[in-house]
């Protein structure tokens, strides 16, 4: 049974198969889930703002209940505006989990009642990240076991060196 709505918010720079595990268990416990790509003004990424929302849409695009959406700002801010209560976040280990306390602290003191919660990192998926990702495609390395196999080549062909 699934009930209610959550966000799940990230950079996504790109969108690996960690953040894939903690998307789809999240799908099966939730009717809704958001997925929420932060655009930072500030920060130049790797993939451009359309860019990391077009590659989820596709890594995404067989699991009906999740919507891509982009945001700035805050995202307790996002929270209120579609109002969602539960933010959905990923630990790999113990070192996100000293970071991400504290985040869904502040988002609880930024919006009241907006919960946090948890899904642990499946196994085999405690190690992946975005920068290990673009790191490794920019050696020229395999990253198929990394990313979605529907955006592997794309992501493969962003690195490729001339
Ligand atoms: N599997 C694989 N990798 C994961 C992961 C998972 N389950 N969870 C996190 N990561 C990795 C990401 O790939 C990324 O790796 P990188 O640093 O090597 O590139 C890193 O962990 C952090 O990624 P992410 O989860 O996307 O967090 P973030 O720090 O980029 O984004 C936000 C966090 C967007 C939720 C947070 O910054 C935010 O809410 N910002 C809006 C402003 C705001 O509201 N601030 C107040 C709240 S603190």
């Amino acid at each position: 049974m699934r009930s209610g709505v959550c966000l799940y918010p990230g950079s996504f720079d790109p969108v690996t198969l960690g953040h894939m595990d903690i998307i789809r268990r999240a799908a099966k416990v939730f009717e809704k889930v958001y997925v929420g790509v932060l655009i930072n003004p500030e920060k130049k990424g790797s993939f451009t703002n359309e860019e990391r929302v077009d590659l989820l849409k596709r890594a995404c695009a067989d699991l009906s209940n999740v919507e891509i959406v982009s945001f700035t700002g805050l995202t307790a801010e996002l929270c209120r505006k579609l109002d969602i209560r539960v933010l959905v976040r990923g630990l790999r280990g113990g070192d996100d989990l000293t970071s991400e306390m504290r985040m869904a602290k502040i988002n609880a003191q930024l919006l009241p009642g907006l919960e946090t919660v948890f899904l642990g990192a499946s196994s085999g998926m405690e190690a992946v990240s975005s920068s290990l990702v673009r790191e490794i495609a920019s050696f020229g390395g395999d990253i198929s076991a990394l990313v979605p196999k529907e955006i592997c080549q794309e992501i493969q062909n962003r690195f490729k060196r001339s």
